[in-house]
């Protein structure tokens, strides 16, 4: 299959419709000032090959994607004790809700919403230097170093306060074992690392190679770990859209609100796309559009 000229054609078509819908995220003062009308869209095949198209190189805030790799470091640490403080069930509710919390015990229904990837954070601010370890696996798995926007995350932090009364709340269950002040910092520090498609298409090969390593062939997670991200991913990955996901592309996906989405076809490739400007639940509006157009003219799908 020729990608490059399928990612020109998917931009190419989606051209027309950039900065004429959806929101950029304007809860976190630092991203409501990216421009909207732009679109990226890169792809690694598990071979090795790349395409990409628009503003597939431009750096962007990856948000809740980073939730991705900091569940994979969290799996390599702990191994299956880590499913004792986080659930796997899809959370039909928006990402940064507190509703379930109370009913079920401090336990986040998966790792994917902030609950969830609090608690992760957790795990890992009591096992390592979580920030150092999440910059230093990124880099490796993308071949290039990556880094924090200071501005982004001093930004989240000033503004946090749902994703701080999720901690303290977890907390009053037993279930944050550190200060909430250093795990929500390396929470915060690790939605603002900035990639951009091209690295975040790399950078997630692992997952449909089994857990290989895209560039050493090192097992990142063994492969039942891996299937078990991907399944994350397409239940949990894109929060209340996640059926419309399943429904519209059939591909594992994880979404962030700087409008990032990174699509998973296990043995086939990876690919990530970009656009800021969001639908009501969270997700890309653009970048959702062009993974539909991609099924839909390639037929890859996990069904
Ligand atoms: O904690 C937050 O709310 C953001 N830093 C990340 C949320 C996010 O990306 C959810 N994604 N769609």
């Amino acid at each position: 299959m020729h990608f490059q000229p399928l990612l020109d054609d998917i931009a190419a078509t989606l051209r027309p419709e950039l900065g004429r819908g959806g929101q950029v995220a304007s809860y976190i003062p630092a991203l409501a000032r990216v421009p909207a009308a732009q679109f990226g869209i890169a792809l690694r095949t598990c071979d090795g090959e790349e395409a990409q198209a628009g503003d597939s190189g431009t750096p962007f805030s990856i948000q809740s994607i980073s939730k991705l790799f900091s569940l994979a470091l969290a799996m390599r640490e702990l191994g299956d004790t880590l499913w004792e403080r986080i659930g796997r069930e899809p959370s039909g509710n928006p990402f940064n809700s507190l509703v379930q919390l109370e009913a079920e015990h401090g336990i986040p229904r998966n790792p994917f919403i902030n609950a969830g990837a609090l608690a992760v954070t957790d795990r890992l601010v009591s096992r390592c230097d979580a920030k150092a370890r999440m910059l230093a696996l990124l880099s490796s798995l993308c071949g290039e170093p990556v880094g924090f926007d200071a501005e982004v995350a001093a930004s989240e932090a000033a503004t946090g306060f749902r994703n701080v009364a999720l901690a303290n709340f977890m907390k009053s269950f037993g279930r944050i074992d550190n200060d909430v002040g250093p795990v929500l910092d390396a929470y915060f520090h690790d939605c603002a690392i900035t990639m951009s498609c091209v690295q975040l298409a790399r950078a997630a090969g692992f997952l449909c190679r089994d857990g290989a390593h895209p560039y050493t062939g090192e097992p990142v997670l063994n492969e039942r770990q891996t299937r078990r991200v991907n399944a994350l991913m397409l239940t949990c990955g894109t929060y209340d859209a996640a059926g419309e996901f399943a429904f519209r592309i059939g591909l594992p996906c994880k979404s962030g609100v700087g409008g990032g989405i990174v699509a998973v076809v296990p043995d086939r490739l990876t690919l990530c796309v970009w656009s800021p400007a969001l639908e009501p639940s969270g997700n890309s509006l653009l970048g959702m559009k062009a993974l539909e157009l991609f099924a839909a003219k390639t037929g890859l799908s996990i069904f």
